[in-house]
């Protein structure tokens, strides 16, 4: 479906709710699944991504039931062993995470994933597992992943990438793994794992950039998960750059290692007021008030992008918008994510009349500069650029065509009503 976009005139206002966190929804179903007994998740994320990953531990012989808002996971705390290949889709985050927890299992199984996922690099894990003693046969490193089940030991491992996906997978298979499973990293990456392994009886500890864990059984839980950052980030963009706006976003996950985003804002000299800060199921959540602000550039580099990663995109649009030039690096792995967001994000704003160039590790950005738009886009079947782009539309002099709008659906089907309700 192709999306066209009109500046937007009158400012954005009002109250709204962002949808539950991508990331910890995957978890939830994943840590749920191996507990004996039943977990109930409040307020999991409708997004294609977390979907695959239940449609994933479904077919691993755990039984699921939604009841009003809430999701229902019963499982004897053994995965049962698949009839078919375990089909991830698009969601990178479900096939490393699965691949720690099926190395260690007594049956075989196989990973698949859309044209995307298969390209994308499984390296990364299929190193640490084997170091393990996981059995992974890969294409070239890619998937299909085929992992014959095995008896795991347990490693000190020290990681070249601030990788969430990677330190998880390690860290699940270490549930598995006789002795102890350390897992070190070069910056902090999300720690939704280690919380949420903690709030749910794991044998875990964590040091600085070391995480230990040992081999546990998981309790189920009650575990509510809050508004995603990486959704409400195009809102809070939208906030700021639209004329007259002044919106306020509810129950939004404030994990600091997720945060890096409003870091660089506040340093961009964004109006933005964390309100009534909580905590929820071993997470911080808060709300958030926005207001449209004149920006300024900002550097964005080495420990901070692990906590913005998947926020690039939006802040590259931001940036567009704001005094100076802006510089972005050591991002290299935005190359390996949906799409090469590198690539895509620079070829895309420069059609609409961005003044931003590529790098080998990230990008630069002059501002501030109108957006003259008047042209079509291509979200390169990537989720974070079709919103990236939506968000570009809003203050483009000439309507905009966004292809291909619905991949939105994989993290964020709300995305359009929701902004409907702060668009009047
Ligand atoms: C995720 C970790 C990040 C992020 C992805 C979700 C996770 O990927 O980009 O959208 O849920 O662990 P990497 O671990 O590859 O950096």
């Amino acid at each position: 479906m192709d999306k066209r976009i009109s500046k937007i005139t009158n400012g954005l206002k009002g109250r709204i709710t962002i949808p539950s966190d991508k990331s910890i929804s995957h978890r939830a179903v994943i840590f749920s699944s191996l507990a004996n007994g039943k977990s109930v998740i409040k307020n999991f994320s409708k997004g294609h991504d977390p979907l695959s990953t239940l449609e994933v531990c479904k077919n691993l012989g755990i039984n699921y039931e939604f009841i009003n808002n809430e999701l229902h996971i019963t499982s004897q705390g053994r995965l049962q062993t698949p009839e078919n290949p375990l089909y991830c889709g698009n969601s990178g985050t479900t096939m490393r995470l699965m691949a720690g927890v099926l190395a260690g299992q007594k049956f075989n199984s196989t990973l698949t994933g859309d044209q995307s996922l298969s390209k994308r690099p499984m390296k990364r894990i299929i190193e640490p597992l084997s170091l393990m003693g996981a059995s992974i046969d890969s294409n070239d490193n890619r998937a299909p992943l085929k992992i014959s089940g095995a008896k795991l030991h347990g490693i000190d491992y020290t990681s070249r990438l601030a990788s969430a996906q990677v330190k998880s997978a390690i860290l699940l298979a270490g549930l598995f793994a006789d002795g102890k499973t350390v897992f070190t990293e070069p910056y902090l990456s999300r720690n939704h794992t280690e919380l949420m392994l903690s709030y749910m009886g794991a044998d875990i500890r964590t040091n600085g950039l070391t995480v230990e864990i040992s081999k546990s059984e998981l309790k189920p839980q009650t575990i509510e998960i809050s508004g995603d950052i990486s959704s409400a980030a195009y809102f809070i963009a939208a906030g700021l750059i639209v004329p007259d706006s002044e919106i306020i976003l509810q129950n939004i996950g404030l994990n600091p290692t997720r945060t890096g985003i409003l870091d660089v804002l506040k340093s961009m000299g964004a109006d933005i007021e964390i309100l009534d800060k909580r905590t929820v199921s071993n997470e911080i959540t808060g709300d958030l008030r926005v207001c449209t602000s004149d920006l300024k550039s900002c550097e964005i580099s080495g420990d901070l992008i692990p906590r913005l990663i998947d926020e690039i995109p939006v802040i590259a649009v931001l940036a567009t918008q704001a005094e100076g030039t802006t510089v972005i690096k050591n991002a290299e792995d935005l190359r390996n994510k949906e799409s090469d967001r590198i690539r895509a994000v620079v070829t895309e704003l420069k059609k609409l009349g961005a003044d931003i160039e590529e790098t080998q590790d990230g990008m630069i950005i002059n501002g501030k500069t109108p957006l003259k738009g008047g042209a079509e886009v291509d979200t390169y079947n990537d989720h974070r650029l079709a919103m990236s782009l939506y968000t570009a539309g809003l203050i483009s002099e000439k309507e905009i065509l966004i292809k291909d709008f619905d991949w939105i659906n994989i993290s964020f089907p709300e995305f359009e009503s929701i902004f409907a309700q702060i668009s009047g």
